[in-house]
């Protein structure tokens, strides 16, 4: 396999070097990693007090770093910032979908930040709080993300392509007081109608005393009095100020809800000194970040990638942070490239399910515009194919942009596994090696490391700063499904290959869990979302290989007695999980079966409806089987297609 090596040019001018600078980093990190993380904590980050211990063990495994010092994550974002020549620096370059354009500058990101974190003190809101944020991509959400940091109030960000129904469930699993949002955020030219989504949500959520408006897309709102309010007129009520909280170093910032084995999400908690610093040192090593670069991370803010690459880390090392509210191919399938040459994106971030979808529209797009400012290209979210990686490689970077392939997890906050762009070689499809500091390995179930060339469970044998601290509300579902697999390590949930040359290559979930478009999505929630409509008995839910998104969502679906398979039903179960989970939860196919394969002890064998949609025939164990006749007409239904 061809080895890709940065040119002399990007080496001389990498913020980690090859040869001696990065083997000291390595070394260090290895022999002392608490003298490490500590020694660059002190050097890259505000703290109002230092800690008295870098990395408390007492009760792992809700491990705890920095202990005894306050922080706060809008001052590092901002203030600190703003002492310095940066204050004039764009922080934040915004376009909306129909091609408004906004750009703040460092101060003016602080003082909006202060005028908001004014108007949810003046509400009451405090420490220890919690905010739901259900917000289009603009800036005010940051903004509304950065005013909760700075008062401690901890915020989950919905994604706003989820349902209401979705909403409602993070609303009282966080028992959210405040839920800020905005009339609507436009995708592909339509309004979504948010505020609509939060007033459906509402009915059930008598916790929840104010909801904020922010005026985005002028559509006609109901406001419910004494709950409701625009952004706009609460701000006309303050007086601008408002300082940054000292906040413990463990006090937490975030929950994200993610996907697991179960029908209910999780809520993944992260808290603040240790995330900071992570988030930071990746922005530096693996984004190699220069104080004149233009960065843009196109993922949603409403996922982890985000909050840490689209948000916080730029912020937090003073770069400029490119976001766009849309859709990639609105109004053309150009967009991204139009705004690449337009703001002279140096470094640019994406997913390999956007990167297949840019290959699909074609090179006529790309090559429309001058893409020569980009000089490192970054991907996330799920295994990419070597030919994605080659197509991303010579169209879009030229041929003269690194690669940083990065593995890491709503959980993990912070990238774990990536090359170095200065100094390592590239194999497309590897995220190449755990980064300086992070123990990541390939283990059998014992936890003993795979030999080279062997394949195993991915997981992280220390504790790492960024690491999520526990569920929220349930910390046994914390211990119970990372730490216990192997007890006393970390376990990832992926299976993972190393090579003969001890790169890692990350091959997929080995749970229940599938990966849609670089979106975890869990086929229990999918199933009890199925089962939940009138007219389903059962239904068992797939991944299915998908040349666009990765993994496609089959659904297995047995009706009730009296209910038709038709064409008609599907579209209805179809629309269902769109409208009970969000749209991009939507199944691709709907089929339907009279059984679905059982164990006699009645399981759902899932394996081989996975087999009957991989490989359209079914093979190995089949002895444990109830009722073998289900599986071949499963089979045969599948030839038919
Ligand atoms: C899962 C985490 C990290 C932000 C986006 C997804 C898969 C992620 C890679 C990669 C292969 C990857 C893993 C992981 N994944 N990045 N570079 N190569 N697989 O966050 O929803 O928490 O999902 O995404 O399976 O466990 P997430």
């Amino acid at each position: 396999m061809d080895l890709y090596h940065p040119s002399e040019s990007f080496v001389d001018r990498a913020n980690v070097k090859p040869g001696e600078p990065y083997e000291a980093l390595i070394a260090k990190a290895s022999a002392d990693p608490e003298a490490f993380w500590s020694d660059l904590a002190e050097s890259e980050l505000h703290w109002f007090r230092k800690w008295d211990k870098v990395l408390d063990e007492s009760e792992a495994p809700f491990y705890k770093w920095f202990t005894g010092a306050t922080t706060n994550m809008s001052y590092n974002c901002l203030d600190r910032h703003c002492k310095t020549w940066r204050k004039n620096r764009a922080a934040i370059v915004w376009e909306g979908e129909p091609g408004d354009q906004r750009t703040l500058t460092y101060q003016e990101l602080l003082r909006a930040v202060e005028r908001f974190a004014a108007v949810l003190k003046a509400q009451g809101f405090r420490a220890g709080d919690r905010a739901i944020l259900y917000m289009p991509m603009v800036p005010e959400l940051p903004v509304a993300m950065l005013a909760c940091a700075r008062l401690g109030i901890t915020h989950s960000v919905v994604f706003a392509g989820f349902s209401a129904e979705a909403l409602k469930t993070r609303i009282l699993d966080l028992d959210a007081g405040l839920v800020v949002t905005a009339d609507g955020g436009w995708r592909r030219g339509n309004i979504v109608p948010l505020k609509q989504a939060v007033d459906d949500a509402l009915g059930d959520c008598p916790g929840v005393r104010s909801v904020i408006v922010y005026r985005r897309t002028g559509n006609e709102v109901e406001m419910t009095p004494g709950r409701d309010a625009w952004w706009h007129d609460l701000e006309a009520d303050v007086t601008a100020g408002c300082p940054a909280e000292r906040l413990d170093a463990e006090h937490p910032l975030y929950v994200l809800y993610t996907s697991g084995t179960t029908g209910k999400p999780k809520g993944i908690v992260h808290s603040t000194g240790g995330y900071q610093l992570q988030v930071s040192m990746a922005m530096r090593w693996v984004f190699d970040i220069k104080d004149e670069d233009t960065y843009w991370c196109a993922a949603d803010v409403g996922w982890v990638t985000g909050h840490s690459y689209i948000v916080y880390g730029p912020l937090l090392v003073g770069t400029t942070t490119v976001m766009y509210e849309g859709a990639p191919d609105f109004p053309e399938p150009d967009r991204f490239w139009s705004l690449v040459d337009k703001y002279k994106v140096n470094v640019f971030y994406t997913s390999p399910t956007a990167i297949r979808a840019f290959i699909k529209f074609g090179t006529e797009y790309p090559e429309r515009h001058d893409l020569s400012s980009l000089r490192l290209l970054g991907s996330v979210g799920e295994p990419i194919n070597p030919s994605a990686w080659e197509w991303y490689h010579s169209v879009i970077g030229g041929g003269r942009c690194p690669i940083v392939d990065t593995w890491w997890q709503t959980e993990t906050g912070s990238i774990m596994i990536s090359p170095l762009p200065g100094v390592t070689a590239l194999k497309p499809g590897s995220g190449t090696f755990p980064l300086p500091g992070i123990a990541a390995d390939v283990v059998d179930l014992e936890g003993n490391s795979v030999a080279p060339g062997g394949e195993g469970y991915l997981v992280v044998r220390k504790p790492w700063p960024s690491m999520f601290r526990t569920l929220w509300g349930d910390p046994e579902r914390f211990r119970e499904t990372y730490w216990s697999q192997i007890p006393g390590i970390y376990f990832v949930g992926d299976a993972a290959r190393k090579d003969e040359d001890g790169y890692f290559w990350v091959l997929g979930r080995v749970d229940d869990v599938m990966n849609v478009s670089g979106h975890r999505m869990s086929t229990a929630e999918l199933e009890s979302t199925l089962v939940r409509h009138a007219a389903v008995a059962e239904a068992a839910v797939v991944g299915m290989p998908d040349e666009l998104t990765g993994q496609a969502v089959i659904a297995f679906v047995t009706p009730i007695q009296g209910n038709d398979p038709t064409d008609e039903l599907a579209a209805e179960l179809r629309e269902w999980v769109a409208q009970q989970i969000g749209k991009f939860a939507r199944p691709k196919q709907i089929r339907f079966s009279d059984a679905l394969p059982k164990t006699r002890s009645g399981k759902i064998m899932r394996r081989l409806l996975r087999e009957i949609v991989t490989t359209h025939k079914v093979s190995g164990d089949i002895t444990t089987l109830e009722d073998l006749s289900v599986v071949n007409r499963l089979a045969a239904q599948q030839d038919e297609d």
